[in-house]
């Protein structure tokens, strides 16, 4: 009888998900694009320019500085890393001028540092940024891709109509397959959906979820708070119909975290991170890991939030109030006593109105049910003692101006 039942489940999950043993927890890592963009001109800026020089120093620094031991492990480039044209064979080659040493090279050097190696095509006639596109070439490229060793695809939609795209996504899926090689599998076309084409459209969840690991769903990430509420809202606003297909294997992804670059200051920044981590979303940095702030390094080397981030249940956050200019986020996480969860808690203030604002909170305004109450234990002050919060309970909260409290909340027995 239990195998049965067994057997049942395993056949349910096995319809329903992606199988190739990847992104149990949500992917990890590093990426070009949101910090570097398309820069090819390494005379101008031979520190920023899209080259081995940039994936090999960053490969160096995310082992010496601590991000693998962490968890980051990716490396990947986005757009803008091959030739403008294939070669005789079609087959696509990397810029001679910027990786001279080919893609087998870089990805043998990253594997080296024990780090995974990821990289970039787009499904259309062109990538966004105009080099070669794969859509008539899907199996040379899945086959270049493991033979390269590539551990990581991020499959863009530019120049290509949406009415092909989701088949030629699954068609690319199973050449990947094909190859024997497991690659992580990125699928950018709920972005196109939902956002970049008119009108939008509803992606099939469903088949994404046994199509890709991950998917961006909406709009690229801008190096602002303006952008980090945009992408919020959107996660928000959506949750019912988007956050339910988050899970072990398959995840959302609201694009890449922007500390260490420009745009967001210190307390955006625990915003974004304390968001993101409660959306289970890819933890994806996109800075210069080489000259990054000690502050904006420690925050994303904070541990506890990095394990709510991979929560081994996979269940993604949603936003469960909001009012008077402040938010508060919730996720389920291990561990689990006496069948109550524990919760990760982000309050997160969009006010702008110049001092920490003060407020009272009960467990009932945060849909937390666990009759005895829960031990509270603060994640951006690691050193701070835990406490009680009962459900009688009712807290002051201080959340800086656009800036965000970050707690893990334990179910008392
Ligand atoms: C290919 O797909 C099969 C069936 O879903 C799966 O068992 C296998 O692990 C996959 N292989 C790779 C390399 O992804
Ligand atoms: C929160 O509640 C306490 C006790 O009821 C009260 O003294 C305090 O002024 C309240 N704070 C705010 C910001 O309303």
């Amino acid at each position: 009888m239990k195998a049965a039942i067994f057997s049942v489940l395993f056949l349910v999950s096995s319809i329903r998900a992606l199988d190739n043993g990847l992104a149990f927890t949500p992917p990890m890592g590093w990426m070009t694009w949101e910090r570097f963009r398309c820069i090819t001109d390494c005379e101008k800026y031979p520190k920023e320019c899209i080259s081995e020089n940039l994936i090999m120093e960053t490969a160096d620094v995310m082992v010496s500085e601590g991000y693998l031991d962490a968890g980051y492990e990716y490396v990947n480039i986005d757009d803008c890393w091959s030739e403008l044209e294939r070669d005789e064979n079609g087959k696509i080659v990397a810029d001679k001028k910027r990786f001279p040493r080919g893609i087998k090279f870089l990805s043998d050097y990253v594997h080296s540092k024990g780090l995974k190696f990821g990289t970039y095509l787009d499904y259309g006639t062109k990538t966004c940024a105009g080099y070669p596109g794969s859509i008539d070439h899907l199996e040379i490229d899945a086959q270049s891709l493991a033979d390269w060793g590539v551990d990581f695809i991020k499959m863009d939609g530019c120049n290509v109509d949406n009415s092909q795209m989701v088949e030629g996504y699954i068609k690319f899926g199973e050449l990947m397959n094909k190859t024997g090689r497991p690659i992580m599998y990125s699928c950018s076309w709920p972005a196109y959906f939902e956002y970049y084409r008119k009108p939008p459209q509803v992606p099939d969840y469903e088949i994404l979820k046994k199509t890709c690991n991950l998917w961006r769903n909406w709009i690229d990430i801008e190096d602002s708070w303006e952008s980090v509420k945009f992408i919020s809202d959107y996660f928000a606003e959506n949750q019912d119909r988007v956050a339910p297909h988050a899970g072990n294997g398959h995840w959302n992804d609201p694009d890449t975290l922007l500390h260490g670059n420009y745009g967001l200051s210190y307390d955006q920044s625990k915003a974004q991170l304390a968001v993101w981590a409660i959306l289970a979303a890819p933890f994806l940095l996109s800075t210069d890991l080489r000259t990054i702030k000690p502050e904006m390094k420690e925050l994303i080397l904070n541990r506890d939030i990095i394990a709510v981030n991979q929560d081994s249940l996979g269940i993604q956050g949603r936003r469960v109030n909001s009012g008077n200019g402040i938010e508060a986020w919730a996720r389920k996480i291990m561990p689990i006593v006496k069948e109550e969860h524990s919760y990760a808690i982000a309050f997160v203030s969009r006010r702008t109105d110049g001092h920490p604002h003060a407020f009272n909170v009960t467990l009932k305004d945060l849909q937390l049910t666990n009759k005895f109450g829960y031990i509270v234990k603060d994640l951006f002050n690691t050193h701070r003692a835990t406490y009680q919060f009962l459900q009688t309970d009712e807290f002051e909260e201080r959340v800086n101006p656009t800036g965000a409290n970050f707690y893990k909340f334990i179910p008392i027995e």
